[in-house]
């Protein structure tokens, strides 16, 4: 079988809402659009996708012809420097069965997690440590508080995790209790 791959193209928009829904849907098949971060500042956005090679050559391709028409670099202004419209298109192999913890991945990075838990989730003071803990612990936590049957010491968690859904909730177990130091 071939070694499943991911993406993450970085697109030089960050801003403009219908120009982000056309490159989502650019980069949404045949390959898989795990998720889409977009930051204002930086007027950058990240794509994460996985798929054969096949399916993210085809994906990417259409991803990248939609920036280059829709983009234009002569009235882009943004934190991050840049060299295109599509700037960086990374490619990573994964081990078979390592989408669940990309998605992971990709969702605690979007969602802000180590913010608080600190980039390597290792917790701080009040924060407790996240990494290499038992994934049902961490999903009964998570699915507790995203329902609000858990009340920590303040709604940072509730928040956190607002409507979050049970696949989403599952990846991230797997990502974090697979994080070692
Ligand atoms: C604004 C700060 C903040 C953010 C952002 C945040 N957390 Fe937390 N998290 C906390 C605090 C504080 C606690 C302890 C809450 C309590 O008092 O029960 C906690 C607890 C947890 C726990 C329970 C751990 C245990 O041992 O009981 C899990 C699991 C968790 N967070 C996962 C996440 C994930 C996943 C994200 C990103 C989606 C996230 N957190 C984002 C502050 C944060």
């Amino acid at each position: 079988m071939a070694l499943p791959l991911e993406s993450v193209p970085n697109m030089s928009e960050g801003r403009d809402e219908a120009t982000l829904a056309a490159l989502s849907d650019a980069f949404g098949s045949p390959a898989r659009l795990l998720d889409v971060h977009a930051d204002w500042d930086h007027h950058r956005s990240v794509f994460t996708l996985v798929g054969s090679g096949e399916e993210l050559v085809e994906t990417l391709l259409a991803g990248i012809a939609a920036a280059a028409e829709r983009i234009d670099l002569r009235e882009h202004e943004g934190a991050h420097p840049r060299i295109g419209a599509a700037d960086v298109v990374p490619l990573v192999p994964l081990e078979p069965g390592a989408e669940p913890a990309a998605r992971g991945a990709a969702l605690a990075r979007d969602r802000g997690c180590g913010s608080c838990h600190l980039p390597d989730y290792r917790g701080q003071k009040h924060v407790p440590r996240l990494d290499n803990q038992p994934e049902d612990y961490l999903l009964a936590a998570m699915k507790a508080y995203r329902d609000n049957t858990r009340a920590g010491s303040d709604t940072s968690m509730n928040a956190a995790l607002y409507q979050v859904g049970d696949d989403d909730l599952r990846a991230l177990a797997h990502f974090l209790a697979h994080q070692t130091r």
